[in-house]
C-alpha cells in the first residue's frame, strides 16, 4: 500500500515521454514494414519495381509490435503509470475540457468509419467473368503462324541427314553435356542413340545400310527438336506448369490465377499455335485488360528465349500435354 501511494505522484509529474515514445515507436515499425521493407528488396534485388510486404504480415508484424510494446510497460508499474498519465489526464479534463470533448470525439468517430466502410454494401461494377483466351490484342499476323519445327525444312533435313552421317549432331548448348557424358559412357555408340523413340532408331538402322530417306530424316530431325523441347521445358517451364504440364509444378500453389492445365481440353488444344507463341513470347504482361480480374503470372518469355527455343517449347508442350494444336478453320466450299 505504502508504494503505490509513493509511486502515483512521481510518475505523474513525468510528462509524457512514455506515452509519446511509444506511440512513435509503433509509427517507425510500421514505416519500417510498409515502406523500408520494400525500399531495401528493391535494392537487393535490382528490379525496377519493390516487393510490398503482403497485409496478412503487415497485421501479424504490427500485432506483435502491440504485445511486445504491452509486455514492456506493464512489467514496470513507474512505465505503466506513466503511460497512462496522459490519457488520464486528459480524461480528467486536465488539458481542457474542449480537447477531451473533441478528442472523445473523433476517436469514436474514426473507428465508426472504418467499420461502416468495410461492412456497408459498395457500389461496383459487375463481376465480368475472365476470358481466358482473349484476343483484342492478338496480332492478326500469328492467326496463320505455323510451328517451322513441326515441319523442317528440306534444307535443314539435308544438313541434318549430313550430319547424322559424320556423327557430329549439333544440340543446343543447355544439353550438350548430357548429351556428352551419355556419348561418354557409350562410345560405339551413334550419339543419337540415346533418343530411344522409333523414328530415331530407325533412322540409325537406314544409317548402317548407307541410304537414309529425307522423310526419315525429318521424322528424326523432329524427335532431336522435342529432345530439346522438353529439356527447355523443364529447366523453364516446369516450376509452374508441372512435368506432366498438368499445372502442378512445385509453385502452381503460389498463384491465385493458376498455371494452366495443359492436358485439359480446353486450354492449348482450342487455341491456333501463332496464339500459343505469342501467349509464350509477351507473357502474362502481354494479357488485355478483359483476361483480368488476376493478374497473370505467366513470365514474359521474348527476352530469356531465342524465337526457335521458344518454338521448340511449343512443340514439346503439345506433345507432352497429348493434344495438338488447333487448325485455322477453312472455307468449305458448298456443293449444290
Ligand atoms: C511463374 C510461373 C510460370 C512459369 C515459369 C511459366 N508459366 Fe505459363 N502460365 C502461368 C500461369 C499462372 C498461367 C495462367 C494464366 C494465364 O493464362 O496467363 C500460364 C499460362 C500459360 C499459357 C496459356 C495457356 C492458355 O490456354 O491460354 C501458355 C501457353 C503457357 N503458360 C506456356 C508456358 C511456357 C511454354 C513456359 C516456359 C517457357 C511457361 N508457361 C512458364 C505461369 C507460368
Amino acid at each position: 500500500m505504502n508504494k503505490e501511494k509513493k509511486l502515483a505522484p512521481v510518475s505523474f509529474k513525468q510528462g509524457t515521454g512514455q506515452f509519446i515514445s511509444t506511440v512513435i515507436t509503433i509509427i517507425i515499425i510500421y514505416l519500417i514494414v510498409k515502406m523500408g521493407i520494400p525500399f531495401v528488396t528493391r535494392k537487393i534485388t535490382g528490379m525496377g519495381f519493390p516487393f510490398p510486404v503482403p497485409g496478412a504480415l503487415m497485421i501479424i508484424f504490427m500485432v506483435l509490435t502491440t504485445i511486445v510494446m504491452f509486455i514492456y510497460i506493464t512489467s514496470s508499474e513507474v512505465r505503466l503509470q506513466e503511460f497512462l498519465a496522459p490519457i488520464l489526464k486528459l480524461l480528467k479534463g486536465e488539458y481542457g475540457n474542449k480537447t477531451r470533448l473533441i478528442t472523445l470525439t473523433i476517436i469514436p468517430l474514426i473507428f465508426g468509419f472504418n467499420i461502416y466502410s468495410s461492412t456497408a454494401p459498395k457500389v461496383s461494377t459487375p463481376t465480368a467473368l475472365r476470358i481466358q483466351h482473349p484476343s483484342s490484342n492478338f496480332p492478326k499476323a500469328n492467326e496463320t503462324l505455323k510451328n517451322p519445327l513441326r515441319n523442317p525444312a528440306d534444307a535443314d533435313v539435308d544438313k541434318f541427314i549430313e550430319e547424322v552421317k559424320s556423327s557430329h549432331v549439333e544440340f543446343i548448348p543447355q544439353v550438350k553435356e548430357d548429351v556428352e557424358r551419355w556419348k561418354g559412357k557409350n562410345p560405339d555408340s551413334h550419339i543419337l542413340g540415346f533418343i530411344p523413340t522409333e523414328p530415331v532408331q530407325t533412322l540409325l538402322k537406314e544409317l548402317k545400310t548407307g541410304n537414309i530417306s529425307r522423310e526419315r530424316g525429318r521424322a528424326a530431325l523432329i524427335e532431336k527438336y522435342l529432345f530439346e523441347g522438353r529439356a527447355l521445358f523443364a529447366m523453364n517451364c516446369r516450376p509452374c506448369h508441372g512435368d506432366s504440364t498438368a499445372g502442378d509444378g512445385p509453385m502452381a500453389d503460389g498463384f491465385k490465377l493458376r498455371p494452366i492445365n495443359f492436358t485439359d481440353t480446353g486450354t492449348i488444344d482450342t487455341i491456333v499455335e501463332g496464339y500459343t507463341f505469342w501467349r509464350v513470347t509477351e507473357g502474362g504482361r502481354g494479357l488485355p485488360v478483359e483476361a483480368t480480374p488476376w493478374d497473370s503470372a505467366m513470365p514474359v518469355w521474348k527476352t530469356d528465349l531465342p524465337e526457335e527455343y521458344r518454338w521448340r517449347i511449343i512443340l514439346a508442350e503439345y506433345d507432352l500435354a497429348q493434344k495438338g494444336p488447333r487448325e485455322p478453320e477453312k472455307h468449305e466450299e458448298k456443293k449444290y
